[in-house]
């Protein structure tokens, strides 16, 4: 078993959500988080409230307001949590969006939105931090989705950024792997969370939530350097289109 205390991580997209998710259980788990969002964040209820979790579990956390499409603020972000933290030995591309329409009705600003975000964040993301974790022997996820290896109808940029996150995922792991850096692409269904505008609520009950993705991350780190699962695929188990 791997110790987690006393490793830093950096997630991007933390406000909510799954990001949320991930940096509670990690906190839990002994681990200090810096998260970013668009918003500015030393206004935002989510850091007091991790900052309590943060105390019970003698971690640090500090929010971070960043947008991943541009790569200057990803850049001072990533010092900055260096600052704050030491040095970054876990990261969590999390932060993305949808926009779904026919092709023939995707505007220019929503493709381009899709894709800078949900694609080239993930580069910006890992292109910041990439030497930190090859110093440090360090873990880079990020979360694709399902969308990253099954097609829809409406679903072309989505589709296109997230079959893209999980092929730049594997292949960075190809270039990193021998550096001990390890890289797993997590590709969730149906999660409950604010996506494309949704309000969790009880009808949601069926969903992944968003403490299943923080508890298997926090397996995954805890696996022994030796093993490494590159690809997840994580469905909810009895979705109602497959209920008896
Ligand atoms: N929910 C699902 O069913 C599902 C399934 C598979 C994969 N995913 C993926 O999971 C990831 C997280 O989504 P979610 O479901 O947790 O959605 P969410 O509840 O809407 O959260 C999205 C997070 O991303 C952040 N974000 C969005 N654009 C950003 C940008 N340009 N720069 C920095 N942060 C940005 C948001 O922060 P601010 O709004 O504060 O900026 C927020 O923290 C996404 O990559 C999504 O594609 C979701």
């Amino acid at each position: 078993m791997i110790h987690l205390k006393h490793k830093n991580a950096f997630i991007t997209g933390g406000t909510k959500g799954i990001g949320l998710g991930i940096a509670e259980a990690l906190l839990i788990n002994g681990i200090s988080v810096a998260f970013t969002g668009r918003e500015q964040i030393s206004v935002n209820s989510t850091e007091k409230a991790l900052k309590l979790l943060a105390d019970e579990h003698n971690t640090k956390v500090i929010g971070l307001t960043a947008d991943v499409r541009n790569y200057e603020d990803m850049s001072r972000a990533s010092d900055r949590a260096m600052q704050a933290l030491g040095p970054i030995d876990c990261v969590i591309a999390n932060a993305g969006l949808g926009h779904f329409a026919p092709v023939h009705e995707m505007s220019l600003e929503h493709w381009h939105q899709t894709i800078d975000t949900n694609l080239t964040g993930v580069f910006y993301t890992l292109k910041v931090l990439a030497e930190s974790l090859m110093e440090h022997q360090g873990y880079f996820m990020s979360i694709s989705s399902l969308a990253g290896t099954n097609f829809f109808a409406g679903g072309s940029a989505y589709n296109a950024s997230k079959f893209g996150v999980t092929g730049f995922t594997q292949a960075s792991m190809l270039d990193l792997r021998s550096y001990g850096v390890k890289m797993t692409t997590i590709m969730p269904g149906s999660v409950s969370t604010y996506f494309n505008n949704h309000q969790p609520d009880d009808s949601d009950h069926w969903k992944i939530q968003k403490e299943d993705l923080g508890q298997i991350v926090v397996q995954l780190l805890s696996m022994h350097p030796r093993s490494l699962p590159s690809k997840i695929e994580l469905r909810p188990t009895q979705p109602p289109s497959f209920k008896r």
